[in-house]
């Protein structure tokens, strides 16, 4: 028997060849994004791990220093353990690897982010709601194949506007295909975000 990919985790089977790989936001779990994801893809299977990162008691997928000041070597650790974790999650529960999509939601949609930019193998496409730019990588990833989808807040307190337009440009100059969309709201997602994700993801073909 092949051993349990080593985070906590929760699994979904689907009826497609897709997974949605759903990171959750701070003081989140791997219960939180279980619903969010069957609202975008009811056929796709889940993979929803919890942050192994505990910032006073709450889970999170990477250490920061303060609100928005990153850990750089914790989040490069955090986003090869994360990656290793899909590639043995997908042998074991004998998932598609080259048809996952991350789903994230603010820490988690900057590990996702991290994730396209240091490890864009473990990853078809992504779904980022209230993304920062996480990191500069020394190298720029080839993502000519990557599909990336932001959602931001018009009056996010935590995320300038200007923050998720460089993440856009990061993202596009390394090739990838990026649509971003701004939605009247703070740090919180919004039901026309889903809306907005769902439609997008339907278009995402494999
Ligand atoms: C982060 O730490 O990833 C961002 O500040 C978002 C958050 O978790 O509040």
């Amino acid at each position: 028997m092949r051993p349990q990919p080593d985070f906590i985790h929760e699994f979904v089977a689907g009826k497609s060849n897709r997974t949605l790989l759903l990171l959750h936001g701070t003081g989140g779990n791997e219960r939180d994004l279980i619903p969010l994801g069957h609202e975008l893809d009811s056929n796709a299977a889940l993979l929803s791990p919890r942050g192994k990162i505990l910032e006073n008691g709450m889970p999170r997928f990477f250490r920061r220093l303060a609100e928005g000041v990153f850990d750089l070597e914790d989040l490069q650790k955090r986003t090869r353990e994360l990656a290793d974790f899909v590639i043995s999650a997908a042998q074991f529960y004998k998932i598609d690897n080259r048809q996952i999509v991350a789903v994230g939601y603010s820490n988690g949609a900057n590990i996702a982010a991290s994730t396209l930019l240091l490890r864009p193998e473990t990853l078809a496409a992504a779904v980022l709601f209230r993304a920062m730019v996480p990191l500069l990588p020394e190298t720029q990833p080839d993502l000519s194949s990557k599909r990336v989808w932001i959602g931001a807040g018009d009056s996010d307190p935590i995320i300038p506007a200007s923050e998720t337009k460089q993440l856009a440009e990061l993202l596009r100059s390394a090739k990838a295909d990026v649509t971003i969309r701004f939605f009247q709201s703070g740090h919180e997602l919004t039901n026309d975000d889903v809306d907005l994700a769902r439609e997008w993801l339907t278009k995402v073909v494999d």
